[in-house]
């Protein structure tokens, strides 16, 4: 039998407003919580490019190019990027993929609100 992950209570719920996110400790390991239009996302706050703070980057959008669009620079993900303050490499915050590296996926943590509080589990 598979054994269930612990569940942690991170914060209240109103110390995450929407657009809001912070860097908790939890057991003694850094995980950014991010609050993306009312959803819960969770990344360990290291960047694989040279072991960066990551989630202590600005949440924005980011420029991208497209066949669809005939290759005019339009701006997407608005809200869900994080970009590492170290070297500005870009993380979707929802999968934890890497914008420049596609073999670059953050793992992500299980989040979400229960009783007023944020839990994780990790
Ligand atoms: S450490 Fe994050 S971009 Fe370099």
């Amino acid at each position: 039998m598979a054994q269930q992950r612990e569940a942690i209570a991170v914060a209240p719920l109103a110390d995450f407003p929407d657009g809001s996110h912070k860097v908790v400790k939890i057991n003694g390991r850094e995980v950014g919580i991010f609050n993306v239009g009312g959803t819960f996302h969770a990344l360990p706050n290291l960047c694989p490019h040279q072991l960066g703070p990551l989630c202590l980057g600005r949440v924005s959008g980011t420029l991208d190019r497209r066949p669809e669009t005939g290759w005019q620079l339009q701006w997407i993900h608005d809200g869900e990027i994080v970009t590492c303050p170290w070297h500005g490499m870009e993380y979707h915050i929802s999968t934890g993929q890497c914008l420049a590296y596609p073999e670059v996926r953050l793992r992500t943590y299980e989040v979400w609100v229960e009783d007023g509080m944020v839990m994780l589990r990790k």
